[in-house]
């Protein structure tokens, strides 16, 4: 038993003895707790805050004295004058352990603070991102002693940081200046990916207090998010999202591949296209957050192989056709000044590697975020898009592929369809026993039959409404399990009107807007479902089962569709009701987890080069697959876990309704 002093840390619980006299800062080190410090210890970035406790704590069996921490010196007395510090908090780098003392941790001062999210299942985000900030101060320059200035820096930086750093013509052209103007102190941005030498992104003289920016971004075939994240707290401070303006190219992947090949020039028309589309959301997102696109240092971007390809101005042609060979499958990084985006001229940009040919960077992202590989039940993930991405899988081993669904389930080739935005019909019920429907639509918290709704807002259907739309009609025998719907008389309804030849369902009839479901939507959807589902099945004969234990829908979209409804209409395999979950835009926030995680590129690395990979266009049970999943719910497969909470009616309005009105005229 030594006379030292014992510190205990709240709320690790960390506890041990120093010697009297260490500063709470060494304490905390000496004792692992990973208490911040950017200007290493010189009570100029306030990073290091504690709050020591006094009194009795019979917790932990120690009486904290008043004078257990050094008083105030002249460096906390002049920084707690100049900006100010909470009452009860002191710097960490400062205060130093007298006697017995209990220090509490806020977790903002914390270098790795854990972010929890909100979802139970979610995974926790780990604060470690690449590019960090680093106070020092450098030897001035002697005659005696000659070294360059960025040599001095360097030695500066493995000496008070423990970093081994490289700098770049750039860094070297400002270095001297920036010296001066700092009086030998400077602020710099290092970026350290990994294993090796960190490299110097920027220098600053003196303390810089501002936050350095990354930003993590989503390019899908029609929409690309961008989200800005404050790296040093890891908080999401902007997001913007803009359509994806290579659409007026073609609107699916294979159109664009096809406009690639057939449009000299027409790739690198679709590049400008894109980078320039993100360049304005980095810039929107960053004023918004009040910063300068230049003070963002690092973007991480997640997208499928023909996006990533066009974004990085590489021709697509070969993701044509088999064997779908990617340019370069492992993670990629470039400088971000390289693709024109208007960031700082030395940040760096990080695309996750693709898994295959047609399934890339975006699954890679949805498998970091979802993480099925840590999975102990078999969990089906689907990200659903115009291009869906799908993951089976658990611990033991995942599979992938992705499946064209078009973009039927974002509101287009609907009739009435529109994007998800106000006005758009979203949410559908119908009763079965008077076909009549009530809806609610974006921007209303009401029903259409309750008291306030206005009807003149409703302008569409949007994605999830159109699913929820044909799932009710085929609940309430509208519709039959071929996707026919029925006529007026048959339905025995006036809602059900002729459409030509077939017959359409009327859900809103105001004054200047009829929003109907017709025959053609009901196709569109079916089509667009039976790719998914086909796609599901691949990899459940590749994994050898006939059931999954849970199901979780991602992307934008896909959290917003009801459990219940995708079930109906077969655009999962069966399984019970509750264990089909919303994900979110699970891509995204993959793309945010590998920004602010340095440590989780590598595990997806590691991730994606396990991962099977199943190529849907040449696998030949694919297209038996995509027949049997046009009907709806499925046309062989039974839905047992469907029918304990639902019951299809069995109705039958045959192709031969279509010829009966024909023959009728
Ligand atoms: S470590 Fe910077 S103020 Fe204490």
């Amino acid at each position: 038993m030594t006379d030292d002093p014992l510190v205990i840390f709240t709320p690790s619980g960390r506890r041990g003895r120093v010697p009297a006299g260490t500063a709470v800062l060494e304490a905390a080190r000496r004792l692992g707790v990973d208490l911040d410090s950017v200007c290493g210890g010189r009570g100029i970035c306030s990073r290091c805050q504690v709050s020591p406790g006094i009194g009795r704590f019979d917790k932990h069996g120690i009486t904290v004295a008043q004078d257990a921490l050094s008083p105030w010196n002249a460096v906390e007395a002049r920084y707690r004058e100049k900006r100010g510090l909470a009452a009860g908090r002191r710097l960490g780098c400062q205060a130093r352990v007298m006697a017995d003392v209990v220090v509490d941790v806020p977790a903002e001062s914390l270098r790795h603070p854990q972010i929890v999210r909100k979802r139970v299942e979610a995974r926790e985000i780990r604060l470690d991102p690449a590019v960090t900030l680093r106070y020092v101060e450098v030897e001035r320059p002697d005659m005696h002693a000659p070294s360059g200035d960025l040599e001095r820096l360097k030695a500066a930086l493995r000496d008070q940081w423990g970093v081994e750093a490289v700098a770049d013509l750039r860094i070297m052209q400002r270095l001297q200046s920036v010296l001066r103007a700092g009086d030998w102190a400077v602020t710099v941005a290092l970026h350290a990916p990994g294993e090796g030498a960190a490299r110097i992104v920027e220098v600053w003289p003196g303390f810089r207090a501002a936050p350095v920016w990354g930003a993590a971004v989503d390019i899908g075939s029609t929409t690309i998010a961008c989200h800005l994240a404050n790296l040093a707290t890891g908080e999401i401070e902007a997001s913007a999202g803009a359509m994806n303006p290579q659409i007026r190219f073609g609107e699916d992947l294979m159109s664009r591949v096809s406009w690639a090949m057939m449009n000299p020039g027409g790739a690198a028309e679709m590049t400008t296209a894109v980078r320039d589309a993100l360049a304005g959301l980095l810039a929107s997102t960053a004023a918004e957050a009040g910063a300068a696109p230049e003070d963002v240092l690092e973007l991480v971007v997640v997208c499928n192989p023909v996006m990533h390809h066009l974004f990085l101005g590489i021709d697509p042609a070969e993701l044509g056709w088999a064997p779908f060979a990617l340019a370069s499958s492992d993670a990629v990084e470039v400088a971000a000044e390289a693709l024109g985006l208007g960031v700082h001229p030395g940040a760096r940009v990080h695309l996750l590697p693709c898994i295959a040919g047609h399934v890339g960077a975006d699954a890679a992202a949805v498998a970091l975020s979802e993480a099925p590989h840590r999975s102990e039940d078999l969990v089906l993930v689907v990200d659903v898009g115009t291009n869906a991405e799908i993951l089976l899988g658990d611990r033991r081993r995942v599979l992938a592929c992705s499946s064209p669904t078009g973009p039927a389930f974002e509101g287009a080739q609907i009739s009435s369809g529109q994007r998800a935005a106000a006005g758009a019909i979203e949410r559908v019920r119908i009763d079965p026993a008077t076909k009549a429907c009530r809806f609610r639509v974006i921007g209303q918290e009401v029903w259409s039959d309750e008291p306030g709704f206005d009807a003149s807002a409703v302008t569409g259907i949007c994605g999830s409404g159109i699913i929820e739309a044909v799932a009710e009609m085929r609940l309430a025998g509208v519709v039959d399990a071929d996707g026919v719907i029925g006529s007026a008389d048959a339905v025995g309804s006036a809602r059900c009107v002729a459409d030509g030849r077939v017959w359409a369902y009327v859900l809103h009839e105001g004054e200047d807007r009829v929003v109907s479901v017709t025959q053609g939507d009901v196709r569109a959807i079916q089509l667009a479902k039976a790719a998914l589902t086909a796609g599901a099945r691949l990899l459940m004969d590749r994994m050898g089962v006939e059931r999954v234990d849970r199901v979780v829908l991602a992307g934008a979209f896909g959290a917003h569709i009801s459990p219940l409804h995708a079930l109906i209409l077969g655009m999962i395999p069966d399984c019970s009701v509750e264990k089909v979950t919303s994900a979110g835009n699970a891509a995204g926030t993959g793309a945010r987890i590998a920004l602010l995680d340095r440590g989780a590129r590598a595990e997806i690395a590691e991730v994606v080069r396990r991962i099977e990979k199943v190529e849907t266009a040449v696998e030949p049970r694919f297209q038996e697959h995509f027949v049997e999943a046009m009907a709806i719910p499925h046309k062989t497969r039974g839905y047992p876990e469907l029918s304990r909470v639902a019951a299809l009616p069995e109705v039958n309005f045959g192709e031969g309704e279509g010829r009966r009105r024909r023959r009728r005229a």
